[in-house]
């Protein structure tokens, strides 16, 4: 990092990794993602089998049973696994296997961090795995971000990840996951940091599907106040989005990941969310998608707008069938107003979230402080200052003709950055009337042609 901010990532050393971007217990296929390779063969086949039978989740027998059944169904497909059969065979759930598969992970990684017990998995993302830990020598629940081995392979890749880690280790904020140590056991890279007890956005949306408008506007409002401390000192997040947002207890919102090294280019890392339901590339910024290196506080309000728009509404902004798809839609599509999908939501809110999610830097938030501010007004029932709005007349004109009971009669659109007399009410008042006046002179004029 020069500037304090945290450089692109150049190199790749493994492209199209799969990321598990859903819960960990969605993960289906176990081969997926190269990090799977040391969770499978015939090693690993007996760790299982081992901890399975001493759960007391299968009895010996059928453990031989199964094992008889991968040796010879590997005479056809060489590749077969006791996890696949158990799961075939009915033996274990989904969830059980993966539970097995957190323990057994999180014991032999116990092993490779000294100073730290490692309790249990918390899940897994497209470049590490995190665990909960105790530190032993401040007895403390910290969580713990793995690295797999084929990333240690990159030189360059690794001195990013301690430069940004060390730099990340200085913010102080009481909404960012606090970063504590970057170090190396064996041939394994870790990020400790700040364990947050609770969820991430990301499993609130799946659960609640839509969240509602104030408790919204109160956990952005906390990620617009990291991201000021975090952009005030020169750090870009450049992946903001409902997994990296920790819900805490109480209300305590904590953004992850900050100073984390990536692997990938940001469109790179987007494209191998590949058909992932809640995926980066619904989040990207169209500055990532076009590969723009220098990137400002924006790229991280266009990610924060599209959270915004997903917890709100329930829907991700742009949907697509390929990543790709979605990522052209980022830079072509108008959005389809928030409040169009959510009736319920206030004007204001969904000004705010239209001016995160402008195609161009320049028509964004100037700054998260900027953005706060309007929060703050919203929230105490008054219109936002930055992301006045203006009257849409082709709304007007609808709610003339009547409405539809999906979309509220008038719609305020957001005006270009900045304050607008066009917020102001009696202006808007006056431009409602306008348009009502030339409606009705268009009417006039046409009964008389
Ligand atoms: N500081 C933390 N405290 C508690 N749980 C955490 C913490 N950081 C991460 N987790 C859990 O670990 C999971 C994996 O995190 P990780 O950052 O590796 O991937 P991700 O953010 O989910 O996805 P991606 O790799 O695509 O960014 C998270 O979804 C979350 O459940
Ligand atoms: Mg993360």
């Amino acid at each position: 990092m020069n500037d304090g901010t945290p450089s692109r990532p150049q190199d790749t050393p493994q492209k199209g990794h799969g990321g598990d971007n859903g819960a960990s217990s969605e993960r289906s296929d176990p081969t997926e993602d190269s990090r799977e390779s040391s969770r499978t063969g015939p090693g690993f086949d007996t760790v299982i089998g081992r901890t399975i039978v001493d759960r007391g989740l299968v009895t010996s027998d059928e453990l031989d049973e199964a094992m008889s059944i991968v040796a010879e169904r590997r005479k056809l497909e060489p590749a077969t696994t006791l996890p696949s059969i158990l799961l075939e065979e009915e033996l274990l759930t989904p969830k059980q296997l993966e539970r097995v598969r957190g323990e057994v992970e999180a014991d032999s990684t116990s092993q490779r961090i000294p100073g730290y017990k490692i309790l249990q998995k918390l899940g897994a993302g497209a470049m590490a795995t995190v665990f909960l830990a105790r530190q032993l020598s401040l007895d403390r629940l910290v969580a713990i971000k793995v690295l797999p081995k084929r990333l240690s392979a990159s030189e360059s890749f690794i001195e990013r990840f301690y430069k940004e880690g060390r730099a990340a280790a200085k913010l102080n904020d009481p909404n960012i996951v606090a970063a504590y140590d970057v170090n190396q056991a064996g041939e394994h890279h870790y990020f400790v940091m700040e364990y947050v007890d609770g969820e991430t956005l990301y499993d609130r949306i799946k659960r609640e599907r839509q969240i509602d408008e104030p408790e919204a506007l109160k956990i952005v409002r906390q990620v617009a106040s990291a991201l000021k401390h975090a952009h005030e000192r020169g750090f870009i997040h450049r992946d903001i989005k409902p997994k990296n947002i920790m819900l805490g207890k109480a209300g305590k919102v904590k953004l992850a990941d900050l100073g984390l090294a990536r692997a990938l280019t940001d469109k790179e890392a987007a494209e191998a969310e590949a058909g992932r339901a809640y995926g980066t590339p619904f989040y990207i910024s169209p500055e990532q998608i076009r590969g723009k290196v220098e990137l400002g506080p924006e790229a991280d309000l266009y990610g924060l707008g599209a959270t915004m728009y997903h917890m709100t509404t329930g829907r991700v902004p742009f949907e697509g069938r390929t990543p790709s798809q979605v990522m052209h839609r980022h830079l072509r599509d108008e959005v389809v107003p928030p409040d169009h999908v959510n009736s319920r939501l206030s004007p204001g809110t969904a000004q705010i979230i239209e001016m995160l999610l402008e195609k161009r830097p320049s028509d964004r938030y100037g700054s998260a402080s900027d953005l706060i501010e309007d929060i703050d007004l919203v929230l105490a029932g008054k219109s936002p200052l930055h992301a006045g709005g203006r009257v849409d007349l082709s709304s007007v004109a609808e709610a003339l003709s009547g409405g539809t009971e999906s979309q509220p009669a008038i719609k305020l659109r957001k005006a270009p950055r900045g304050n607008s007399m066009f917020g102001e009410p009696v202006v808007l008042m006056l431009m409602c009337l306008l348009g009502l006046a030339l409606f009705v002179i268009l009417l006039l004029v046409l009964n008389q042609a």
